[in-house]
């Protein structure tokens, strides 16, 4: 018996996708309608194994408009059109004619591409992560390693201004501006940084960086993010924009394999602190622990390490994910923020220390 071929498995793809973005009004609709439209869900055919999702089509499309602003479907984007002037009427007939006008162009695109994020406001999941790591050692320098670092935006995490809650770290007069509200447990840890505890060296390491001076690749990234969510896009551009003149360094490659060379050549007084946001749930299940025994290894050899992540439940070893809190129901894959630390060769209790939204937009902590 034969399954469902790829083109009904697209479809179904989109049908489950509208329900899931029902909030967005352009893509909910968009989704909605092409899921019976095999003229534009067959662009998805020639995409590479497991990229035929509707995120790949629209960031393709996304990716076309943001070059071509001039293109009528142009007129519903929220990330090229002002508010003032975004149409009303029905989106969909635009977006066809589009895909059918454009359907060379696009095919190119799906055919090479997968989609790829840098979610700066991650911030503020890592700022109170930074600050219960360096607690106890407020005075040593630290050095930032990111796994699964995109274009390395979340290095720049001093840089940036960072509103928890009703707190304020980072620099408070930075065009980036990022928040998040604490929507329930205790009030989390925050210590404002700069100056303390200083930034000696940061690195980043990514299967395929983005060097921020590469506009096609930048503008990959930013149609990956949804134009029904400006604010995402906002904040992308500023983030850029800041950090291109002085980009962080970033290595390509494989962070299980190149994490012991990365962390050898950091300066040996720093306090290690090591970084993923949404990047280790993508590594197999069975290599995660080769990770997690290169990070201890390091602790174990007497560095000051710091392990700080913020992945779907269930992903980083020995970070249980503790219960939801109250009044929090789980809509999406939620993140669990965990905190492994060591200190004099030994490894402190590992800390499941809170859940938060995956894009950053609220959290929760346990005390
Ligand atoms: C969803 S993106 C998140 C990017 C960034 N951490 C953020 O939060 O915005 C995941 C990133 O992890 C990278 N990645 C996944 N597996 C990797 C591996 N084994 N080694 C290096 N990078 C990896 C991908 O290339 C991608 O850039």
């Amino acid at each position: 018996m034969s399954g469902p071929s790829s083109s009904e498995l697209i479809r179904r793809h989109f049908e489950l996708f509208a329900p899931a973005v029902a909030h967005l009004p352009l893509y909910h609709r968009l989704a909605e309608m092409a899921a019976d439209d095999a003229d534009v869900t067959g662009l998805l055919l020639v995409a590479q194994p497991g990229q035929a999702r509707p995120v790949l089509l629209l960031a393709a499309v996304h990716e076309l408009v943001l070059r071509r602003p001039d293109l009528p479907l142009a007129q519903w984007y929220a990330s090229v059109t002002p508010p003032a002037e975004l149409a009303t009427g029905d989106p969909y007939p635009a977006f066809r004619q589009l895909c059918l006008d454009h359907a060379d162009e696009l095919r190119a695109v799906i055919a090479t591409h997968g989609t790829q994020t840098n979610e700066v406001n991650r911030c503020v999941l890592l700022a109170p992560l930074v600050a219960a790591a360096t607690a106890d050692v407020p005075d040593r320098p630290v050095a930032l390693v990111e796994l699964g670092c995109s274009a390395g935006l979340l290095l720049g995490l001093d840089r940036y201004r960072i509103e928890v809650g009703d707190a304020v770290v980072g620099d408070p007069a930075s065009p980036v501006q990022l928040a998040g509200r604490v929507v329930d447990g205790a009030a989390p840890p925050l210590a404002p940084f700069p100056p303390a505890p200083p930034v000696v060296d940061r690195v980043g390491l990514d299967l395929a960086p983005v060097a921020l001076d590469d506009v096609d690749r930048v503008r990959w990234l930013e149609a990956c993010l949804w134009p029904d969510q400006p604010h995402r896009v906002e904040r992308f551009r500023a983030a850029v924009e800041l950090l291109r003149p002085e980009p962080p360094r970033v290595v390509q490659g494989d962070f299980v394999e190149l994490l012991p060379d990365v962390v050898r050549g950091l300066p040996d007084h720093a306090h290690v602190v090591v970084f993923h946001c949404w990047a280790l749930t993508y590594v197999a299940r069975d290599r995660r622990p080769d990770l997690a025994a290169a990070i201890a290894a390091t602790g174990a050899g007497g560095r000051t390490v710091s392990w700080l992540s913020a992945e779907a439940p269930r992903v980083v070893p020995s970070i249980e994910a503790p219960d939801l809190p109250a009044g929090i129901e789980e809509t999406q894959p939620e993140t669990v923020l965990g905190l492994r630390r060591w200190r004099d060769g030994h490894e402190l209790e590992p800390l499941a220390a809170g859940w938060g939204h995956p894009h950053g937009e609220w959290l929760t902590w346990l005390s």
